[in-house]
């Protein structure tokens, strides 16, 4: 099994904080909801986030989206080898079932975000598709996900090719940053048992994502 896990993703409800800036004002009266119960969006948001601690990695929402779609479209996970969750930069466990389906349409994916925030899961009855958990920092994720080896994904790491570190690793939890610029957050490199770099620039969270599922799949069959 392989256990993706997206750590200190830029994903959060606008905070209260910037709740009264005109910008976000104007957002919530098109969308005809609560400031504070929307998503926070670098696209939309822009001016008010000046306002925030590290405006310029914050309100991400499209990280996670194209991250989810690769994930879930993916032979891995059609063939149930594939687990996904999503750690949040104010240290929330997202777990994604793997039979989940996700709107390929961002404006739907968002609404679909901020129901989660606010309901803790989607759909609301039945089995959750999605649940979000607090009070979850990297570490409590760790011990939340089974695994057996923890590999951190990093440009700064050592180059590896992905095929090769696969090979005989059953249970992995790979480890990608949800985030567009700077570091992790969190302490990951404490906790991983490597920290790899599969290319000499930075690549995107979701073009990570999709080597490392084809690479984790393609060790097995060979
Ligand atoms: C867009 S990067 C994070 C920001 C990056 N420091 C930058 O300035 O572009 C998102 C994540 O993808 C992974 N990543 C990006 N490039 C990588 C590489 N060359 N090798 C391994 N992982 C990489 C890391 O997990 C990283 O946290």
């Amino acid at each position: 099994m392989l256990n993706l896990l997206l750590v200190d993703a830029e994903l959060e409800l606008v905070p209260e904080e910037i709740a009264g800036h005109p910008t976000i004002g104007a957002s919530a009266k098109r969308r005809k909801k609560p400031a504070t119960k929307m998503l926070l969006d670098s696209s939309l948001h822009h001016s008010a986030m000046k306002r925030l601690a590290e405006p310029e990695r914050r309100g991400r929402p499209d990280i996670v989206h194209f991250f989810l779609m690769v994930a879930l479209e993916s032979v891995l996970n059609h063939r149930g080898l594939l687990r996904t969750y999503i750690h949040t930069r104010n240290d929330q466990l997202i777990a994604v079932d793997p039979l989940s389906r996700l709107p390929k349409s961002y404006p739907r994916f968002v609404g679909l975000m901020e129901s989660l925030f606010i309901d803790g899961r989607v759909p609301s009855r039945g089995q959750p598709l999605l649940s979000i958990q607090a009070g979850f920092c990297f570490e409590d994720c760790l011990h939340e996900i089974p695994h057996s080896e923890t590999v951190v994904l990093s440009e700064t790491g050592e180059s590896c090719k992905l095929k090769d570190c696969f090979r005989d690793r059953k249970d992995l939890l790979c480890v990608i940053g949800g985030f567009s610029r700077g570091d992790f957050r969190s302490d990951v490199l404490s906790a991983a048992d490597r920290v790899i770099s599969i290319y000499e620039q930075p690549l995107t969270a979701w073009t990570v994502a999709s080597e490392v599922i084809v690479n984790y799949e393609n060790a097995f069959e060979s």
